[in-house]
Order: structure tokens, then C-alpha cells, then sequence
């Protein structure tokens, strides 16, 4: 059973502040999502660092996190809605809220957690209205500096590895190469579009369970992380590396180059997963029916990019899609099928987020200067401060 560590790291200089931040953790309501976003592990750091930790009951009950072990790790279980948030400053949470869960939120008080705030316009306009801060994580910029608080990354590697698991669990097939008596089983192979952080979980995860492995990129410079991975680099006259790290979309030349090559390889392949996006845009095709139809029978294709349009044509988000004995699955909010794991991870990168936004005399800083709180600052004193979901709102009118 999950215990918590003894050993606490105190950041304050001058020991616990007289007034604590409260930081209150709801449960997370949204069907199926099974994480929390803090663990005793860090509750236990919070409190002895000065803060006053409030946990809704049965908030990590899903990610086996019992209320019993946040008591044991210095926090208080609240009871209601109400009793959680009454005096609460700092709101932790995965999933962004909703209306109704704005409403709850008195003035100033500040919600950090995924925002999704493209999607999400009226919450947004809610907190705008209430005058309630809120940090999106996913717009904490890439730098090494925000390593530590990139929750992107954290629940990619659980959607990475889950994707894998999920290939594993639909195939008919072993993964790995077997001499036994009863004969010999070849290994199975595995295909990964797109090797950015998910991919790259998959292709370890898929390396461990004894698959053959190949994977793909546009980015060049993916293809050394690859090959370090012990995998097959798929190579194509296409470096389509963009803006901070990202990829660019291709020209309609390179698309149809690309489809053609994914084509060959995707038709060989025992499972492919992909996990192939470019932010703030729909997720490039690479998967053609026509290509579906060259495949094995049996063959399994995971799409990661579900959310956000499919790499392959014939994925639904949230269902499987069974065509020519193939199967596709469009699994959403993978990292919640890791919960214990991915919540931690979460909790981690929620802690460093808090480092920045609680001085070292255990007060809220007053101005949001840092780099880090400034880029991921979504809506604050009555505005909403990210230039394109304000754009959004008003309907493109400045
Ligand atoms: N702190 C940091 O410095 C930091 C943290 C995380 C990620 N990164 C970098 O950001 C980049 C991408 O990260 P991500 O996983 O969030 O990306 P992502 O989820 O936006 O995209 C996943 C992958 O899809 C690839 N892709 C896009 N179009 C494609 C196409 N047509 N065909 C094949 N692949 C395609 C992208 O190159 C990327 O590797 C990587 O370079 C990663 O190393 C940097």
C-alpha cells in the first residue's frame, strides 16, 4: 500500500507564514476522470512548508489516494463544496471547471489546472465575470526553466504508455518473439507516427513488451531520440521542425510524399499509435481509408490524436471503429486509465508551479512578472489575458 515518506523539505526562510495560503483540492466531477490533483506525497511538503491543505472527500478516492492518507500527510478533509472552498485562495484541479463550479469561486481566488480554454469559452467568460485568476498549465511555456511544471509532458508519458498497453491488449498477436515447444512466434511490429513525448513512451513501452519497433517523425531531430530508444527511424526528405520544438504543417507536396511512405509501413504493421499533432491546429491525416484497407486483418491502430481530429480518417473519439478486420481505437483522456501515477506526476508539476506563485515568506506574489506565471496567466482581474481565446470571446472583433 502507498505510504507516505517521512522526510519533508521546508522552502520557507523564515518557517511557516502567520496567515497560511489555502489551497483547497476538489474532486474532479468530469465522467472519467479518475485523477486528483495532489497526493499525500505532496500535501505532506505543502503543509510543512506552511501551507493549510483542504481535500474534498473522496477527492483521490478514484487514483487510490484515500482521505486517510491526506489526513495522515497534514491535510484537512472537507466535508462539501462549500466547507472546501469558504477562504480557500488557491483552487489545485486536472480538469478545467465548469460554469456551475465557477459560480462557487469567490473573487480573487486562484484556479490552476488544465484549461482547455479554446473549448471551454463560457467557463472562461464566467471567470473573466467573477473576477477569478486563472493559470492554464498547458500554456506554461517549453523552457528548460518550466521542465519541473510541464504538465503536457507528464500526462503525455502516461498517454504514451497507456497507448502502448491498449495496442498490446487489442492484438491477437504476442508482442514479443518466443522459442517454445509448442513452435516459434515471431515478434509482433509496432509503428509510432509522431515521436514527441508520447510517441517516445510508446516506443519504450512497445521495446520492453518485445516488439519490433519503427517510428516516424516530421522533425528530423526526432529521429535520434528514436534510434537511442532502439528503434527503426522511418526517414523522409521532410524536416518540418517549427516553433519552439514543435513541427510545422507540411506543404501539400511533402503531405502526399509522407502519405505514401506511412502507407508502406502503416500496411506491415501489427499495431500503430499515433500521436502526430501540431499545436493549435487539426491533427495532420496519415492514416487514409485507402491504407486501412491495405492492412492485415487483426492489425490495431491506437490514435492519440482522437481529440483533436485523428491521424487516421476513420477514428471516432471515444469509440472503436472496426473496418476491413481492423481495429481503431480513438481512446480520450488516456492518462485517467493511469490515475495513481499520472496524478502524481501531476502533483509534482503543480507543486513547482506553486513555488513561483507563493513567495519564500509563504505569501502570493502580487505581480505576475515571472516569464512562467505571465505565459500560462489566463484570465485575471476581470480580463482574460491569452490573446487568442480573448479574440475567441469577441467573436474576432478586438
Ligand atoms: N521543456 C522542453 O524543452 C520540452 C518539453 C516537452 C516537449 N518538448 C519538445 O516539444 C516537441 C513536441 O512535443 P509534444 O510531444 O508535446 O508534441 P505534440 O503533441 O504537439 O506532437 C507530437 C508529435 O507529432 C509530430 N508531428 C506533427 N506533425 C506530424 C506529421 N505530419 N507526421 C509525423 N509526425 C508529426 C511532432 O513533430 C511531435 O513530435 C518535441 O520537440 C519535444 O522534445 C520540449
Amino acid at each position: 500500500m502507498y505510504r507516505v515518506k517521512q522526510t519533508v523539505i521546508s522552502v520557507g526562510s523564515k518557517g511557516p507564514a502567520a496567515m497560511p495560503v489555502v489551497v483547497a483540492v476538489p474532486k474532479e466531477l468530469d465522467p472519467g476522470e479518475q485523477r486528483v490533483a495532489t497526493v499525500p506525497e505532496v500535501v505532506q511538503k505543502l503543509t510543512m512548508s506552511g501551507y493549510e491543505v483542504r481535500i474534498e472527500h473522496d477527492a483521490g478516492a478514484s487514483a487510490y489516494y484515500p482521505d486517510d492518507l491526506f489526513t495522515a500527510a497534514g491535510a484537512r478533509i472537507a466535508s462539501s463544496r462549500t466547507d472546501l472552498l469558504n477562504g480557500a485562495q488557491i483552487v489545485l484541479r486536472v480538469q478545467p471547471p465548469t460554469v456551475a463550479e465557477v459560480d462557487q469561486l469567490a473573487e480573487g481566488t486562484i484556479v490552476i489546472g488544465f484549461m482547455n480554454a479554446m473549448n471551454n469559452l463560457e467557463a472562461v467568460a464566467q471567470m473573466r465575470d467573477r473576477k477569478v485568476t486563472a493559470f492554464a498549465l498547458e500554456l506554461v511555456p517549453r523552457i528548460t526553466r518550466a521542465q519541473s511544471m510541464d504538465a503536457l509532458s507528464s500526462q503525455a508519458t502516461a498517454g504514451g504508455y497507456m497507448a502502448a498497453i491498449l495496442g498490446a491488449e487489442n492484438c491477437p498477436k504476442f508482442l514479443p518473439m518466443l522459442t517454445t515447444a509448442a513452435g516459434t512466434i515471431r515478434p509482433a511490429t509496432v509503428l509510432i507516427l509522431g515521436a514527441g513525448v508520447a510517441g517516445l513512451m510508446a516506443i519504450a513501452t512497445a521495446k520492453r513488451l518485445g516488439a519490433i519497433v519503427e517510428a516516424y517523425d516530421v522533425r528530423r531531430a526526432a529521429g535520434e531520440q528514436v534510434r537511442s530508444l532502439g528503434a527503426k527511424f522511418l526517414e523522409l526528405e521532410i524536416n518540418a521542425e517549427g516553433q519552439g520544438g514543435y513541427a510545422r504543417e507540411l506543404t501539400p507536396e511533402e503531405k502526399a510524399k509522407e502519405q505514401q511512405m506511412v502507407s508502406a509501413a502503416v500496411a506491415r504493421a501489427d499495431i500503430v499509435i499515433t500521436t502526430a499533432n501540431i499545436p493549435g491546429r487539426k491533427a495532420p491525416l496519415l492514416i487514409t481509408k485507402e491504407t486501412v484497407a491495405r492492412m492485415r486483418a487483426g492489425a490495431v491502430i491506437v490514435d492519440l490524436a482522437a481529440e483533436s481530429g485523428g491521424n487516421c480518417e476513420l477514428t471516432q473519439p471515444g469509440k472503436t471503429v472496426r473496418e476491413h478486420g481492423v481495429k481503431i481505437l480513438g481512446p480520450q483522456n488516456l492518462p485517467a486509465r493511469v490515475p495513481f501515477h499520472s496524478s502524481q506526476m501531476y502533483a509534482k508539476n503543480l507543486q513547482s508551479f506553486l513555488a513561483l506563485l507563493v513567495n519564500k515568506d509563504g505569501a502570493i506574489v502580487k505581480e505576475f512578472s515571472d516569464e512562467i506565471l505571465a505565459a500560462s496567466l489566463l484570465v485575471h482581474a476581470g480580463e482574460v489575458r491569452h490573446g487568442p481565446t480573448r479574440d475567441l470571446l469577441s467573436g474576432g472583433k478586438p
